[in-house]
């Protein structure tokens, strides 16, 4: 569609030479066809970082590889949400329902080889966003360190965690930072500090 884009997808992923580890994450940015001209300030789920959108989930992935140098990948669905919250909130909550799978678009080259994996996405509707499910059923994570990152609007974790670790029961889970919305902007200290220290 002409002036619409996928804004945040692919082009806010990197590329490092340390192959420990990734950072993956899911966000509503990069999963929904922006305006070109977008206001970042409309949603609380949009951050507008020196005239780049992005999610609060790449904000927060984008810290992490920063401080482990492990590159990012993002998840993707083949059909995007509507530019509208709160229509997103619907088909999010609808798809919670039917427990869904959307189907996803990206996939991440030599993952087995992977010994460390940051997963980050948002809480909707007290549950993982159901791309995550689908992203759980096409990959293994036996025998990796998977910790866990999620942002939200006051709900914290809720249940994913012992829900990601009953997916992938051997994989070392680890509950890392749950970080709110509202202080995604000021919480880069924290997030490097969690890495540093783990
Ligand atoms: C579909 C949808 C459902 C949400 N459900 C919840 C929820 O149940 N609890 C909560 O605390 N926040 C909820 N939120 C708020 C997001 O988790 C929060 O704003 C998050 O920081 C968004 O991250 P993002 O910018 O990477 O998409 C929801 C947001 C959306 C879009």
């Amino acid at each position: 569609m002409k002036g619409m884009r996928r804004i945040g997808a692919y082009e806010a992923d990197r590329t490092t030479d340390n192959k420990e580890g990734i950072v993956v994450w899911f966000s509503r940015v990069g999963n929904t066809n922006f305006p070109d001209d977008v206001d970042a300030t409309s949603s609380a789920s949009v951050i507008n970082d020196g005239g780049q959108i992005k999610g609060n989930a790449g904000v927060l992935a984008e810290w992490i590889s920063e401080e482990t140098g492990y590159g990012t990948s993002q998840i993707v669905t083949k059909n995007s949400y509507p530019v509208d919250y709160g229509e997103t909130t619907e088909v999010a909550k609808e798809e919670q329902n039917a427990d869904a799978r959307p189907e996803l678009t990206t996939q991440i080259e030599g993952f087995t080889s992977y010994k460390t994996v940051y997963l980050v996405f948002p809480n909707w509707w007290g549950d993982m966003p159901q791309a995550l499910y689908s992203f759980f059923d096409e990959y293994d994570f036996s025998g990796k360190q998977l910790n866990v990152f999620v942002t939200h609007g006051g709900s914290g974790f809720s249940d994913t965690i012992s829900t990601i670790k009953s997916l992938e029961p051997d994989a070392e889970v680890e509950e890392g930072l749950s970080v709110r919305d509202s202080d995604v902007p000021d919480s880069e200290q924290d997030v490097k500090n969690w890495v540093k220290e783990h």
